[in-house]
Formats: C-alpha cells, sequence, structure tokens
C-alpha cells in the first residue's frame, strides 16, 4: 500500500516543495489549506496529483475528513509571522497551539504513526551561543516563539501518551523558490531579489553585520522526508539549518552581483534585532542523515531565477 501523507499549508512555500517531493517518492498525498499565506500558484505544476482540502486546520470535521487512512502528518500550516504575532497574539496562539491541539487530537482517534512539526529557531531567541543546538535553552521573545514552544509541548506530550511517533524540526531562515517576496515582513532573501529585480535599493537595516542561518528550501524537504522514516525515538527534535553563518551585508552583495550591481543602501536597525544566529545540524546529520547540500550561492541563483520567471 502507498504511504499516505497530509500536508497541512502545503500551499505554502515550504509545504508546497515537501509535496512535491513526496509525490517523486511515490506517496500518496493530501492538502489541508485556507490559502491565508499560501498560493494555488505553488501547486499549479501538480495539482492534479493531490487531494486539496481547502479549510482551516482548526475546524474539526474538515480534519477528520483530511486526516481519513493517514499515515503521516507533515504539520506546516501556522500563522507565521513574528511582528504580526505581536500585533494579534490570540489569532496566532488560536492557529498554532489551537490547531495543533486539534490536529494531535483528530490523529490519534484516527490512527496516524508520524507526526512532523515544523517548528522554529525563533524558540532559542537570543540566546547568544553559536553554534545552537536542541538542548540549549529556549527563550522565546514573541507570541509566534512561544506558540512554536507550547506546539512541540503539545506533540511531545501525544507522543509519551500514545503511538504517535513526532519529529520537531526546527527551521532556521529557510529561502529558495515560491517565497512569498511581497509585504512589509517578508523573509530578507526574497525581499532582497525581489527589490533588486525591480531594480530597487537594496536596504539593509542596521550595519548589516548581523549573521543568519540560511537553509535551501530543498534541503528541507528532503529532511522531513527523512524525518518521516525516522522511528527509532518516540519524540525528537533536529536543527534544521546548513550550520553556515552569512552575513546579511555577504547576501546583499550577492543577490546585487546578480542583478548587475543594483545599489545598497542602510537605514536604521531593527530594535532587538538578534546580532548572530547559527545552528548546530550535527544531529540531523547523525540521526537522520539529513545533509544541507545546496550552498548559499548556488541556491541564490536558484532562486532569482525562479523570481525572474514569476515576472515574466
Ligand atoms: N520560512 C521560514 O524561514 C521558516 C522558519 C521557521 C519556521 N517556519 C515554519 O514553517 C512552516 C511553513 O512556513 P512557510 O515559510 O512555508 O510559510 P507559508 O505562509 O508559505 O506557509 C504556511 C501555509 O499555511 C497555510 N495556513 C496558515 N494558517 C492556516 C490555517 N489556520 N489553516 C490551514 N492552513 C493555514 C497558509 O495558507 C500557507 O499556505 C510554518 O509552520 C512556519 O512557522 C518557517
Amino acid at each position: 500500500m502507498t504511504n499516505k501523507a497530509l500536508v497541512t499549508g502545503g500551499c505554502g512555500f515550504i509545504g508546497s516543495h515537501i509535496v512535491e517531493l513526496l509525490l517523486k517518492n511515490g506517496w500518496s498525498v493530501s492538502v489541508l489549506d485556507n490559502l491565508s499565506s499560501g498560493s494555488l500558484k505553488n501547486i499549479k505544476d501538480f495539482r492534479s496529483d493531490i487531494e486539496l482540502l481547502i479549510g482551516d486546520v482548526r475546524d474539526e470535521e474538515i480534519l477528520n475528513n483530511a486526516l481519513k487512512d493517514v499515515k503521516t502528518v507533515f504539520h506546516q500550516a501556522a500563522f507565521i509571522s513574528v511582528p504580526k504575532s505581536e500585533l494579534d497574539p490570540a489569532e496566532c496562539y488560536d492557529v498554532n497551539i489551537g490547531g495543533t491541539i486539534k490536529i494531535a487530537k483528530i490523529a490519534y482517534k484516527k490512527g496516524v504513526e508520524k507526526i512532523i512539526f515544523a517548528s522554529s529557531c525563533a524558540v532559542y531567541g537570543d540566546n547568544k551561543k553559536i553554534p545552537l543546538s536542541e538542548n540549549d535553552a529556549l527563550n522565546p521573545l514573541s507570541p509566534y516563539a512561544y506558540s512554536k514552544m507550547a506546539g512541540e509541548a503539545i506533540l511531545k506530550e501525544i507522543s509519551q501518551k500514545t503511538k504517535i511517533n513526532v519529529s520537531v524540526l526546527r527551521y532556521f531562515n529557510i529561502y529558495g523558490p515560491r517565497q512569498n517576496p511581497n509585504g512589509r515582513y517578508a523573509a530578507v532573501i526574497s525581499k532582497f531579489i525581489n527589490d533588486s529585480l525591480k531594480r530597487k535599493k537594496i536596504t539593509i537595516e542596521g550595519s548589516g553585520e548581523q549573521t543568519r542561518d540560511f537553509t535551501f528550501v530543498k534541503d528541507v524537504a528532503n529532511a522531513n522526508l527523512l524525518a518521516a522514516n525516522f522511528f527509532q525515538r518516540n519524540y525528537e527534535i533536529f536543527n534544521i539549518c546548513s550550520s553556515i553563518e552569512t552575513s546579511i551585508n555577504c547576501l546583499a552583495k550577492e543577490v546585487s552581483k546578480l542583478t548587475n550591481g543594483v545599489e545598497i543602501v542602510y537605514v536604521n536597525g531593527r530594535k532587538n534585532d538578534i546580532q548572530r544566529s547559527c545552528g548546530s545540524v550535527k544531529k540531523a546529520q547523525d540521526l537522520l542523515g539529513f545533509e544541507p547540500s545546496v550552498k548559499i550561492g548556488e541556491g541564490l541563483k536558484l532562486t532569482f531565477n525562479n523570481f525572474k520567471e514569476r515576472e515574466e
């Protein structure tokens, strides 16, 4: 029998790459998405190969239907914006905590074997250790970060009380084709590429010496597939990152090169911006066999080409 998966948030940036990879590997795939930040454009190339349910992860009726015969859940759907979570914490908690509770409850009822949960490096907050390991102290600084920490706890509890196996993937900064470049809170790479394609200046907030750990989205999809086959331990947390620190200045220069020298300008930095962020990928390498294979230069080119195609 083929493996049946439910990908919540499968019309989103990361979710759509997971769906694509699962299909390539012969899985049968259902997607549940309310299209609040995702788009049908992200799944247009394989729309006819999946079962698509448009609805909310908080809706028990739709979850009962979506989880029928499902063995593995890739739970990607979320209220994703840190700044917006400060403005509307109730909605953030409702989607990220309430939705995860409902998924856990109905997954148990339906006999799901495995849940893979999209968590975030935001749970480490301003922990200054470099690189960050999974057992380092958590210091969430926003409703979004607290909601991800709570999601991890809810799934830990269910993994202890039932036979459901859980892998938590703490994504660091993910980038790549299909990432949304619009809006005030867009992720830095998609924003830089989008601005430079429009011949707008690349704007760096602060000195640009801040560093982040960037991971290409296809590597993240692969990490999810590896986690789906990980049953050694009931509940395990993995950083999904590259373990390479890249400064925002370096990133801006690379993007500017791709667009024949779009100008880089500096504005005031964000309040409380984290100066350095880098994760240790060792545990995912050792236990999952995960390798972040796409280096930043190559990943930027692939992303740039995808954004250019989308514009044409
Ligand atoms: N992109 C990153 O760098 C990053 C970093 C850390 C963690 N994450 C996590 O990875 C996951 C995927 O993020 P992404 O970057 O692909 O964002 P995205 O916005 O592209 O994907 C999220 C998807 O979930 C859907 N969704 C949102 N609320 C929903 C609800 N209530 N019911 C059903 N569907 C809903 C959206 O429509 C969207 O398609 C999220 O859980 C996010 O918190 C992302």
